[in-house]
């Protein structure tokens, strides 16, 4: 029998699977990539991400409230091979492009809650759940920008690496 039945149930497990991400965003990741990367510019960013982190966890689990629905987290497969991908990427990269490597990460897992939250809002609306659109948009603003910063930070890190290599 299958759990997943209706569009609500769809739309709960994906919300679900996206609180699991913000989760471990908060609690794990992003305080590893703040230990792992070098570029100070790049660590002041990834702390400000992680307060509002803290913020979108708290929004989501409003976002249950508001339904009427217990918090129950998802485990989220597409997020653990992005993980898993970027463990696996620092293992076989050399030492002085990690900053590359976690600025690509951080991208990818932009994109990820971005299309999340994009989805979540279209499904709100069909369903309609307007009241907890504006708590979803709030986050997806935050995304949004979090992938500005971070692709223009990925710009600045190759031309710097770039140049330092025909230096060399
Ligand atoms: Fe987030
Ligand atoms: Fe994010």
């Amino acid at each position: 029998m299958s759990e997943i039945t209706t569009p609500r149930d769809l739309f709960l497990h994906e919300l679900g699977d996206i609180l699991y991400v913000e989760e471990k965003l908060e609690q794990e990741v992003l305080p590893k990539l703040m230990d792992e990367v070098k570029s100070t510019e790049f660590r002041k960013g990834l702390e400000k991400h992680l307060r509002e982190t803290r913020t979108h966890v708290e929004n989501l689990e409003q976002v249950f409230e508001l339904l009427g629905e217990e918090i129950q987290k998802e485990e989220c497969v597409g997020f653990e091979g992005l993980k898993k991908e970027h463990d696996q990427l620092v293992e076989e990269s050399s030492e002085d492009l990690i900053d590359l490597v976690d600025a690509g990460a951080v991208a990818r897992t932009e994109h990820y809650e971005i299309a999340a939250y994009e989805g979540l809002i279209t499904m709100a609306r069909a369903l309609g759940e307007r009241d907890v659109i504006e708590l979803f948009e709030k986050n997806l603003k935050d995304e949004k920008e979090t992938l500005r910063e971070v692709e223009s930070l990925a710009k600045e890190l190759t031309k710097a690496s770039a140049k330092e290599m025909s230096e060399a």
